[in-house]
């Protein structure tokens, strides 16, 4: 089994549901208290094992590589000052870490992680949304690469969700459950109340075999008109394992207003 050295941080969305606030920068560097979102999904996939981050990027969002860069002129200027560089230390990340790709329109987030296929190469990845800040010790991700070492294949992170909620989710329909693993049987990308499969849901986090790259090759706009790494993701079920993993951690859905206003009050 190879390991997950690798991961995507799609982050090329509009960020419509942020405006005007995000009309110049990407909506995953608004801060939660002292450290933008990227940097909570950054330190969640180090803590995972990850060597290898990709960014998908779009335009207006050169904020975001420049977030963990050397910035010279600020840190001379502190040196100088005699205030601390410890601050900083979080956005350093050994040369070669960070690689970016560009997706020049925001056709979904099954398009954007096509983007990176290159860069992904023959190997398992990890996707992280950083609008989706996990909280839990150990990380989100830690905790799936250790059920990825058990059974390989496809693990996306699940969570129950209220059943009027449904259709904001891609909803699970499950199969054996052993633990916090269950069984994927089926994936809908966003369905209504009434015709769920169930209450569990697909939050951003995922680690997936190199495999839905030739799936998502030919795939077709779906749901929102967007092309969905749902359905790209529902096509490999029945060819490899795959598990939705209940993890053991707070989710703060940071996309949205209310919860981005209750991850700061609950970190601060
Ligand atoms: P969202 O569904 O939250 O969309 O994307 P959004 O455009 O960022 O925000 P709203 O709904 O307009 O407010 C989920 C994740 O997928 C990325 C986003 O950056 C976010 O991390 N994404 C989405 C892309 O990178 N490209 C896309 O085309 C769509």
């Amino acid at each position: 089994m190879k390991p997950v050295r690798k991961a995507v941080f799609p982050v090329a969305g509009l960020g419509t549901r942020f405006l005007p606030a995000t009309k110049a920068f990407a909506k995953e560097m608004l801060p939660v208290v002292d450290k933008p979102l990227i940097q909570y999904a950054m330190d969640e996939a180090r803590e995972a094992g990850i060597e290898q981050m990709i960014f998908v990027t779009g335009r207006g969002k050169s904020a975001l590589e420049d977030y963990f860069d050397i910035a010279y002129e600020l840190e001379t200027t502190m040196r100088e000052r005699g205030k601390s560089l410890d601050p900083l230390e979080p956005t350093r990340l050994p040369p070669g870490a960070v690689a970016s790709v560009r997706q020049q329109e925001p056709l979904g987030l099954g398009h954007a992680v096509w983007c990176a296929r290159d860069i992904v190469g023959d190997e398992p990845f990890a996707v992280l949304l950083p609008d989706d800040l996990m909280w839990g010790k150990p990380g989100c991700l830690a905790q799936m690469v250790a059920a990825y070492e058990k059974v390989g294949g496809n693990i996306i992170c699940a969570q129950d969700v209220p059943r009027e909620k449904t259709s904001s989710y891609g909803i699970i329909t499950p199969g054996a459950v052993d633990g916090p693993l269950t069984e994927v049987k089926g994936l809908v990308e966003k369905p209504k109340p009434e015709v769920a499969p169930s209450t569990l849901g697909v939050v951003g986090r995922y680690i997936l075999q190199p495999e839905v790259m030739r799936i998502l090759d030919t795939q077709e706009k779906g749901a929102g008109g967007e092309i969905q790494l749902t359905d790209a993701m529902a096509a490999l079920i029945g060819q490899q394992p795959f598990h939705g993993l209940i993890v053991d951690a707070v989710r703060y859905d940071c996309g949205d207003k209310a919860g981005y206003i209750q991850a700061n009050l609950a970190l601060a």
